[in-house]
């Protein structure tokens, strides 16, 4: 007994995770180590759904369009034209219906895009909630509409049938509810809203669903000391059955966004271009115009899948993650062009995961001379492997990267290519690379080209 007592013991020494308590206070919050899988896993699916997703048209702030105190014209005349008057917006909820859900088949589509984690909306900013909240009388998808866990059955497909991590996204503010209006009435002198909603709310959630990542929005009106959000977080990282491995953004109060949290989201679509010093994502949309489903999309609007494997790049290259938004229609069917987006990153990422999963940023983020070529590095037991991301397929058999230092012992693989690539030292320095004609049918991927640089002389 003893020998395995000692064991235990020197373990527990050598886990510096063990023992520490979090104060509620952001110094105390941002020391804690993000867990690592968030890093490695570089991509995951956001999805916008809600009642929004009925009237389908300009995106999921339609009720404040339509009713905020700036309304937006052509929001207010589709509803003149198309909706009786006194329609109001709860009588869209019976028409959140739902009848294609197929969590199972949301998954599949999810996994087969390379992602490695998935974040639903539980709670827009218009409050209803996708999974039946104690803390929500009759404004809920089990009450009315789909009369479905729609949280808990994605939740349980994802797990099941994929090993991709699941996260909530929940709004703090709600744009209409009465509670939060008198709160903001009283310059947030008074929290009901938060004891109430809000923070009941949340503790459902984790308790309930274990996410991987909580996806805090709606906090541009009130602080974090108003929003509570410290003593929640001290909670979730001491006490919560996800303390070890759940993953928070950065959006907690009108003082935390691009500073407090876990991972940094600045704003959404926030793509620096250049190392970070903290780990950060890029929230995007497949859909240009609206993070929820649209009926009225044009095919212009849609992201080519070019433009989003360069986001994805981009974006690892820099230290951060793509978090890549569809919006799923009001009877829970993902329009097949977003889906074909979906599954043509993960066509990429077939022949490319060397070079995304598990890297690291190298020296250089992107080429120091030549444009469009996007830089990461993984450890082996060599030392490193450098990966050079090319967006465009070369126009000529000669292409210098500046960056790049070769050794004598450097080699240069295409991924998805059986042939080594020959290169040369450049005349002023640089790794040329000596670009192999390839019949059309034989490339390995289309839309981005990975050499993979072994044995290099950087530093
Ligand atoms: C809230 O603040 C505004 C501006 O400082 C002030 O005019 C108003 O009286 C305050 N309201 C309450 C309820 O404290
Ligand atoms: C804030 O959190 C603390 C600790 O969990 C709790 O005691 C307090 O009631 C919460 N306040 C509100 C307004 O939610
Ligand atoms: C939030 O605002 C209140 C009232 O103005 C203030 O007392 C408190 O210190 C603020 N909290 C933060 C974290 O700025
Ligand atoms: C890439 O690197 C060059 C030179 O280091 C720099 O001027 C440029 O702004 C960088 N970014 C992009 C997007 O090309």
């Amino acid at each position: 007994m003893l020998p395995s007592l000692a064991l235990l013991t020197v373990a527990l020494l050598c886990d510096k995770s063990v023992g520490i308590r979090y104060e509620p206070n952001w110094q105390s919050l941002d020391s804690r180590p993000l867990p690592q899988w968030y890093d490695e896993a570089k991509f995951g699916i956001f999805l916008h759904w809600g009642v929004f997703s009925v009237p389908s048209y300009h995106g999921a702030w339609f009720w404040y369009y339509w009713k905020g105190p700036k309304p937006v014209p052509s929001v207010v005349q589709f509803m003149q034209e198309n909706y009786p008057p006194g329609f109001t917006y709860a009588d869209f909820a019976p028409q959140f219906t739902a009848e294609f859900y197929d969590p199972h088949q949301w998954a599949e589509i999810f996994q087969a895009s390379g992602a490695r984690y998935v974040v639903l909306t539980t709670k827009h900013h218009e409050g209803f909630c996708n999974w039946p909240s104690k803390y929500s009388w009759n404004w809920n998808s089990m009450d009315v509409g789909p009369n479905r866990d729609l949280v808990g059955d994605l939740a349980s497909a994802i797990r099941k049938s994929t090993d991709l991590k699941f996260g909530t996204y929940h709004s703090l503010l709600e744009f209409f509810n009465p509670l939060f209006l008198q709160d903001m009435a009283n310059n947030f002198t008074t929290n009901d809203f938060v004891a109430r909603k809000t923070m009941p709310e949340l503790y459902e959630l984790v308790q309930r669903y274990k996410p991987d990542i909580i996806w805090s929005d709606g906090d541009w009106e009130g602080n974090s000391t108003y929003w509570n959000s410290t003593n929640f977080l001290a909670w979730l990282y001491n006490d919560s059955p996800v303390k070890d491995t759940v993953v928070v953004n950065d959006r907690w109060g009108t003082d935390t966004m691009c500073k407090h949290g876990g991972y940094l989201t600045c704003h959404d679509h926030y793509n620096p271009g250049k190392l970070q010093k903290r780990k950060w994502e890029d929230c995007s949309t497949v859909d240009k115009g609206a993070w929820a489903y649209r009926r009225n999309i044009k095919l212009s609007d849609i992201e080519s899948t070019q433009d989003l494997i360069t986001q994805l790049v981009e974006a690892v290259s820099c230290g951060g993650n793509l978090l890549l938004n569809v919006g799923p229609r009001r009877d829970g069917i993902i329009a097949p062009i977003f889906e074909e987006r979906l599954r043509e990153i993960g066509q990429w990422l077939r022949v490319n995961s060397d070079a995304i999963y598990s890297t690291r940023p190298w020296l250089f983020q992107n080429d120091t001379q030549q444009p469009g070529v996007w830089y990461t590095s993984k450890k082996n037991t060599f030392g490193e492997s450098v990966y050079a991301i090319v967006l465009k397929w070369p126009r000529s058999q000669d292409f210098l990267l500046a960056s790049p230092q070769p050794s004598p012992q450097t080699t240069v693989t295409l991924l998805g290519y059986s042939q080594p690539i020959d290169w040369s030292k450049g005349k002023l320095g640089g790794l040329e690379l000596t670009i192999p004609v390839i019949p059309f049918d034989q490339m390995p991927c289309q839309w981005a080209w990975v050499f993979r640089l072994d044995k290099l002389n950087n530093v």
